[in-house]
């Protein structure tokens, strides 16, 4: 998958792109029932929310699942990385969110790329997201949200919450939050399960808590070009990994080659 030089302007634009249906329904089906095995498992890379049961987010999966080794290398999402950041890039996170239904917590504003700075000493932000819902994208079960044009602004002060929810972030004060939407605006792209977005590791992003009956699953590749890779060892491996060699793409049929078999 080659992105236009109409997405590229878009992306270098807003600092994000949505990309509708890019998986198929066989693949998302696969993926989705993994993920939900996964969130069942007890296992140190499983964090849950602050009720101590319900799965918040699931890390590293590609270490002990074979459909997240695969979609991990999958060419869908590893190619338009490598067109962006130009050149080899290596997984710097990989994360499942649940925000499941009822119970799924907010994530605060925040940009990735001021935690990969902080705690990781990452050296520059050419390093970005690819996510992949596996479940609809609604305006009821804790969207992601973006302030457009935000990843203009380089890297925003911000304060090390480890209270609000179960996991410590890098979060962005109020009063720049109203300045920035009043410059960009506010988006929250919603679709169907395959849809993709991608977007810029300074973007500034949040998502509200999931009061509705739908589970919101969606899979986060934290890619990095090979030769930013971080300088600090402070998080955990399976946090902030450490292996960075360049990702070999899998053919393109890697998941479906999978759902094919389980059926
Ligand atoms: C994140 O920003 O890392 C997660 C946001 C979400 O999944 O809603
Ligand atoms: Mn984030």
């Amino acid at each position: 998958m080659e992105l236009t030089r109409a997405q590229l302007a878009q992306f270098e634009d807003l600092g994000y792109l949505f990309l509708p249906d890019v998986f198929d329904t066989a693949e998302t089906g696969v993926l989705n029932r993994e993920a939900h095995k996964i969130f069942a498992m007890q296992r140190r890379e499983v964090v849950r929310e602050k009720d101590e049961k319900t799965a918040r987010t699931a890390f590293a999966a590609h270490y002990y699942n074979e459909a997240y080794r695969r979609l991990g290398r999958h060419p869908r999402l590893i190619l338009p990385i490598m067109q962006i950041l130009g050149g080899g890039v290596y997984m710097h996170q990989y994360k499942i969110n649940a925000k499941a239904a009822f119970n799924g917590d907010v994530w605060q504003w925040h940009q990735d790329y001021g935690t990969w700075a902080r705690d990781d000493l990452m050296p520059e932000p050419r390093a970005m997201n690819i996510a992949l819902f596996l479940e609809e994208v609604t305006e009821f079960n804790g969207a992601l949200m973006f302030i457009p044009r935000s990843h203009q602004q380089g890297t925003l002060k911000a304060g090390h919450d480890l209270q609000t929810t179960s996991y410590p972030l890098w979060t962005i004060d109020n009063d720049t939050i109203s300045r920035l939407v009043k410059e960009g605006g506010l988006v929250a792209p919603k679709g169907r399960a395959g849809s993709v977005i991608l977007f810029h590791g300074n973007l500034v992003h949040g998502s509200p808590s999931n009061m509705s009956p739908f589970d919101r699953t969606i899979v986060y590749l934290s890619l990095c070009h090979v030769d930013n890779h971080i300088r600090q060892f402070k998080r955990p491996e399976w946090i902030a990994h450490r292996d960075f060699a360049p990702i070999e793409p899998l053919a393109d049929d890697c998941l479906r080659e999978l759902a094919r078999a389980a059926a």
